[in-house]
């Protein structure tokens, strides 16, 4: 099997001027776990232009999803931002990631902590149900600068909790919990923040971070991963060193600047 293989796109939907989403066919051979990412891109003079994206479907759905940001001079995404329906691409053979439920110790509340595209792998892990098998309570935040850029923010609130199969589980346990910075909204400030202050887990009824309790999965850019992680470091979080050892928390770069 080649290495690259070609998909074709099913739907486009662009959230605003900087982000979209986009479907495409899925080789029935291609297996993930929810919260990998692959190599997709486009064929650009004769070439291969790939980036590592966050698959944002599960992996029992048929298509394949991905959410991406536009960079006007981005290399593949000032061009992938004018794809149309029918037309070619690229995918990886190869999903890995950290970002599995499998390298977390058990836990009773999950956060899964993303900000801008950060939020891909976590659609997809919000969709499996091994999420609500394993925790009791699963506390999804999504930082950004504009109202605007809550994508999938009525998918999440709305759609997801009526779910045929997931809808009862979504109900009882997901915790959606959006938050813009440079706008007013009815949450404000970046996560950090907010966890440093206590109001986030105020907000949604839960205790203070513990590392007994709460695990974590962490995606978005280098800072805010630095920051997050060193917030939970002197709470006593300890991180999975690699992938196949489980810890307190797991951590993945959102692959912005494309
Ligand atoms: P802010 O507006 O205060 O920079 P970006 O588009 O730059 O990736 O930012 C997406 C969101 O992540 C913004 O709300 C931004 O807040 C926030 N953010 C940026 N850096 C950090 C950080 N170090 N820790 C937590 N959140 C951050």
């Amino acid at each position: 099997m080649a290495a690259i293989g070609t998909e074709k796109v099913l739907s486009i939907h662009h959230w605003n001027d900087t982000l979209f989403s986009f479907t495409t066919t899925r080789d029935p051979a291609l297996r993930f776990e929810n919260g990998h990412f692959v190599m997709m891109g486009l064929q650009v003079d004769g070439r291969p232009l790939l980036r590592a994206y966050s698959i944002a479907s599960a992996n029992y759905e048929e298509n394949l999803e991905f959410f991406s940001i536009k960079v006007e001079n981005g290399p593949l995404t000032s061009r992938l931002q004018h794809i149309k329906v029918g037309d070619d691409v690229l995918v990886s053979r190869k999903p890995t990631g950290t970002l599995i439920l499998h390298d977390l110790k058990p836990g009773r509340h999950l956060y899964m902590l993303a900000t801008g595209t950060g939020l891909a792998p976590f659609l997809s892990l919000v969709k499996d149900p091994e999420t609500y098998e394993r925790f009791e309570k699963v506390v999804l935040v999504h930082g950004v600068r504009q109202v605007d850029d809550f994508a999938y923010h009525d998918h999440l609130s709305q759609d997801l909790p009526k779910h045929e199969i997931l809808g009862e589980e979504v109900s009882k346990k997901l915790i959606y919990y959006p938050t813009a910075t440079r706008e007013p909204f009815r949450n404000n400030g970046r996560l950090t923040e907010l966890f440093e202050s206590g109001k986030l887990t105020r907000d949604i009824g839960l205790p203070d971070l513990n590392p007994e309790t709460d695990r974590a999965m962490l995606c978005g850019s280098p800072a805010m991963l630095k920051d997050t992680a060193a917030l939970l470091d002197s709470r006593g979080f300890q991180i999975s060193p690699h992938i196949g050892s489980p810890g307190d928390y797991v951590i993945e770069r959102a692959f912005v600047e494309k």
